[in-house]
């Protein structure tokens, strides 16, 4: 494994154009719940009775007190070797998109900056009335649930994509337009099936693009990948680190 592994590392320094595309299990490690696997968050909360546009109109204040939960957990988490590695990446690498389903902010928070966050980020909140953005790194005490806008004295939702939601077209056209170019694609700790993220690292492929894997469990990309890492994307970038 430690041979592919650098393997891989080689390779990515030596292209030019690289997508890293990013989920849940890259922050496993910080401490923060995945979505699917056995402590997964949907096998024990019901998306669709907390993160729907129709769940947040039928009872906003039980989806906002889920996502001040995460809020919660995902506030004392920290960064770990995986998010600090793929910003390393992004300082090597000339053309670099660090494409994150995530909404915990543990990239931005390792320095990341060429990144796009595709579902939205769960510190920021938007006004439905309004549509006033905010972004606050804070929990809200429970009698401030739901929140209202400052400015209007709106609904405030989390700004993060629900099921049923189109990812916004600014981030959709600049991970479209840097698929176009990329050569690679390193793919992090996603089961890969939500969409559209799940078609990037296919439509690399399709374009003669490298694509490498780190996930401890097989996916549906492991079969398309050039080398697939079986193993915890902190403890791989731990051992690229300590080289
Ligand atoms: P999932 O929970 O579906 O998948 C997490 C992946 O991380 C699985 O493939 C695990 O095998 C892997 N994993 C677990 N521990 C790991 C570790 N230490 N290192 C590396 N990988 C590890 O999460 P996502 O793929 O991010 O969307 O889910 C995609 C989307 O579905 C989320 O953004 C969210 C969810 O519903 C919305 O809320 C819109």
């Amino acid at each position: 494994m430690k041979e592919e592994i650098l393997k891989i590392r080689d390779e990515l320094l030596n292209l030019s154009s690289v997508i890293v595309l990013t989920g849940a299990g890259v922050s496993k490690e910080s401490g923060v719940p995945t979505f699917r696997g056995k402590d997964g968050l949907w096998k024990n909360f019901d998306a669709t009775q907390l993160a729907t546009p129709d769940a947040f109109s039928r009872d906003p204040k039980l989806v906002w007190e889920w996502y001040n939960w995460r809020r919660s957990i995902i506030i004392k988490a920290k960064p770990n070797p995986a998010h600090f590695g793929i910003k390393k990446l992004e300082d090597l690498i000339p053309d670099f998109l660090l494409v994150t389903q995530n909404v915990d902010d543990l990239h931005r928070t390792a320095g990341s900056k060429k990144m796009v966050e595709m579902h939205g980020n769960i510190f920021r909140t938007r006004c439905t009335q309004c549509g006033d953005i905010k972004f606050e790194k804070k929990v809200f005490k429970e009698e401030e649930l739901p929140p209202k806008c400052e400015k209007c004295e709106g609904l405030l939702r989390p700004d993060v994509v629900w099921f049923g939601e189109p990812i916004p077209m600014d981030v959709l056209s600049k991970i479209q337009e840097f698929s176009e170019k990329a050569n690679a694609i390193l793919v992090v700790g996603t089961s890969a099936l939500v969409y559209p993220a799940a078609y990037i690292p296919f439509i690399i492929k399709q374009r003669g693009g490298k694509v490498f894997e780190i996930n401890p469990d097989i996916t549906p990309v492991t079969q398309i990948a050039d080398i697939s890492i079986r193993g915890k994307a902190g403890e791989v970038f731990k051992f690229i680190q300590n080289l």
